[in-house]
């Protein structure tokens, strides 16, 4: 172990509330989104910048509302899985980022989408995101994940194709990003020691 208490933890073994570290040595929490965190999510959308808020939801919209929020805080963990990163500076109060994929019924399908916040992109925070959201789909027998994203999203699609997704461009002039998670090796999370007490007043 490091200072920090560095430990890899095994592939199928990490833990769904964990901290990990970024490239840049930055920290940052990582774990299911909760009821409580409905103002959260509100603040960290209204954040992000417009560009980015319009990539995520593919249409112009001011402010994601409350109710909306809401509805996303209640990720079931089974027909809905959501992911929430929130950034150790902020004492673990803040939201950064938000992951989620919605099961579609009689399937073994799953809808995805993503979004970090403009100060946290280019960290590699969206790709530990979305390896720790692929094991939890995998882990509840989610075969396929997809999701469509406009076609200038280069920076969805780049990120997407490095996890091994398909891309194919629709009639629409969207993509459709596609990834199978049976065959994906994914590596552990670089995690910190379990979570101490600093975060607790957070949740
Ligand atoms: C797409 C998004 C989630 C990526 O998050 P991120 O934390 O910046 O991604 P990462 O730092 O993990 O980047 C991983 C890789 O993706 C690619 N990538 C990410 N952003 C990129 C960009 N702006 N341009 C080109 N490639 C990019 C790169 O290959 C990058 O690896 P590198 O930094 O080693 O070159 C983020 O840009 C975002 O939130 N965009 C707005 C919302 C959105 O578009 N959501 C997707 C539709 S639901």
């Amino acid at each position: 172990m490091t200072a920090v208490g560095l430990a890899a933890a095994a592939a199928d073994e990490s833990p769904l509330d964990a901290t990990i570290v970024l490239r840049d040595g930055g920290l940052v929490r990582i774990r299911a989104v909760t009821r409580a965190d409905a103002p959260r999510l509100k603040a960290f959308h209204d954040r992000l910048s417009p560009v980015s808020r319009y990539m995520r939801f593919q249409r112009a919209i001011r402010e994601v509302s409350l109710a909306q929020c809401e509805r996303m805080s209640q990720a079931d963990g089974i027909a809905e899985i959501g992911l929430i990163a929130c950034a150790v500076e902020h004492e673990g109060a803040r939201v950064i980022a938000d992951a989620r994929c919605v099961l579609v019924p009689g399937t073994r399908e799953a809808e995805l989408a993503i979004a970090v916040a403009d100060d946290w992109q280019r960290r590699g925070l969206g790709d530990r995101l979305l390896v720790q959201l692929f094991r939890q789909a995998r882990n509840r027998g989610v075969d396929l994940l997809f999701g469509e994203a406009l076609s200038d999203n280069v920076a969805v699609r780049r990120l997407a194709e490095r996890r091994g997704a398909r891309l194919h461009m629709t009639r629409w002039g969207t993509t459709r990003v596609s990834i199978e998670l049976r065959p994906l090796a994914l590596e552990p999370l670089l995690v910190t020691e379990p979570r101490g007490s600093r975060f607790e007043a957070a949740r």
